[in-house]
């Protein structure tokens, strides 16, 4: 087939570049000095980036911002955040600002359970395997012991093994469900290995088991952390514009169809991650298994909803949120990329239960901001100021340009046609 390629893993970064070039760019010399422009001086840094994945040809740049003034447990923290949209961290910063003056955030860690599935096939009668799972579940932890010897040392390792029968929902399967305690590791890799050491063993045991994977589960339930803010109702007030009690009182109808419309829940819900995955990606901690598991714990009734809440009780506003967040601050990237150590250091080289909690607050400071924004002013003008200096960016604006464009857009309002037609006017 035209443009296939076999043996391309084996190439040289060079060679790569240079196939993909003449098949996909017809030999464009700029589209080969773009991907260059952005390799790193430093060949050893380089390198390093270029051995995070496979097929490396360049380095895809994220902006690595900071928010300052998080309040969290008393303690107050600089928030490193990696996202490329414009607002967030502004929002984020906000939002850390507003309730600095108002006793701040409130973290803790509900549990730190994860799991992971031997899932299997047995042809033969249930209590047969429940009788044979009986006698050698004692074996099942022996025979993991030189995998778990150092987590047991750190106060980690296999909680417990559990036979499912899940015939009910498909002939013939069941699974090993097991639980761990991988204290500050994500313990992805940890958990697998015991799991394919847990199987390898169990089906030697009987020829009616077929082994048909074993992997760990990105849904954590029981990994749980809450985050939580709370004033009195009159202490939300704006002088100019609304009361405490008509914030609030909006605020929690905002929160309450977010409860109950999915539609609504989603977005509300993808603000949230805009604080969740930017310190995830910032710290070295997989967003896409963060996201998953988040998501289905939305879900969990059965209906997808909102993952903050919000009450006033005896005058006081109270607004959480509850996560299933499974992080590490060793292994992985954490001790690899540069720049994630900064990130950590950042932090204070937080354990896994601190970025927890950490984490947590980034995403209710992001849900409060947005929903503070959409029930005041709407979010456009609070959005559109941050991402004035995109557009400008899109229309090549000179500094000076820039600067009288912002200027004028302090007292006008930001929309992109706004913006065209005032360069436009300025250029002329
Ligand atoms: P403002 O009140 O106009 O800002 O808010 P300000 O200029 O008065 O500054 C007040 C503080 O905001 C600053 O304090 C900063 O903390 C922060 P200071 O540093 O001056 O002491 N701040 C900034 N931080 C860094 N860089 C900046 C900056 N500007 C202000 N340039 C703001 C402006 C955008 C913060 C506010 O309108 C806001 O929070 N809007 C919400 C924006 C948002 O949620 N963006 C997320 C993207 S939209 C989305 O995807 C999610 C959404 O759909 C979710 C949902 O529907 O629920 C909305």
């Amino acid at each position: 087939m035209q443009n296939s390629v076999s043996g391309f893993s084996k190439f040289t970064k060079a060679e790569k570049i240079d196939w993909l070039i003449r098949n996909h760019f017809q030999n464009n010399p700029n589209a080969k000095a773009n991907l260059e422009r952005y390799w790193n001086a430093d060949s050893d840094l380089q390198k390093l980036h270029d051995e995070f994945t496979e097929n490396t040809i360049s380095n895809f740049y994220l902006p690595f911002g900071i928010a300052p003034n998080f309040l969290i447990n008393d303690k107050i923290h600089v928030i490193p955040m990696t996202i490329e949209e414009s607002s967030v961290v502004a929002a984020a910063s906000n939002a850390a600002k507003f309730w600095m003056q108002r006793g701040g955030f409130k973290a803790n860690v509900i549990s730190t359970t994860k799991v992971g599935q031997v899932h299997f096939m047995f042809y033969g009668e249930s209590t047969k395997l429940n009788a044979l799972f009986r006698a050698i579940k004692p074996q099942l932890f022996e025979q993991t012991k030189f995998i778990t010897k150092n987590m047991e040392a750190r106060g980690g390792g296999i909680l417990d093994i559990e036979l499912i029968n899940k015939t009910s929902k498909l002939e013939n399967y069941y699974q090993l469900y097991v639980t761990f305690e991988t204290m500050d590791a994500m313990g992805a890799n940890f958990i697998n290995s015991c799991l394919e050491q847990i199987a390898d063993f169990f089906k030697s045991c009987s020829e009616k088991i077929d082994v048909v994977m074993s992997i760990l589960s990105n849904y954590v339930p029981d990994c749980l952390v809450r985050a939580e803010v709370s004033c009195k109702v009159d202490a939300l007030g704006s002088h100019e514009s609304y009361t405490g009690q008509e914030f609030a009182d909006t605020f929690i109808q905002a929160v309450q169809i977010a409860e109950v419309e999915p539609y609504r829940a989603v977005t509300h819900n993808k603000g949230i991650m805009n604080g969740v995955d930017a310190v995830v990606l910032a710290t070295g901690n997989d967003f896409r298994a963060v996201e998953a598991g988040v998501h289905a714990y939305a879900a969990r009734s059965g209906t997808y909803a909102s993952l903050t809440h919000a009450s006033i009780e005896d005058g006081v506003f109270k607004f959480w949120i509850e996560l299933p967040l499974a992080l590490g601050t060793v292994g992985g990237l954490t001790g690899l990329h540069p720049l994630v150590k900064t990130a950590l250091e950042l932090l204070g080289n937080p354990t896994a239960k601190q970025l927890m909690e950490i984490v947590a607050v980034a995403g209710l400071a992001q849900n409060f901001a947005a929903l503070k924004s959409l029930t005041t002013t709407g979010i456009q003008q609070g959005h559109m100021k941050m991402h004035l200096l995109n557009i400008l960016n899109q229309f090549k604006a000179s500094e000076t340009e820039k600067s009288h464009l912002i200027e004028h857009f302090k007292k006008n309002t930001v929309t992109h046609t706004a913006v065209v037609e005032a360069i436009e006017k300025l250029r002329t």
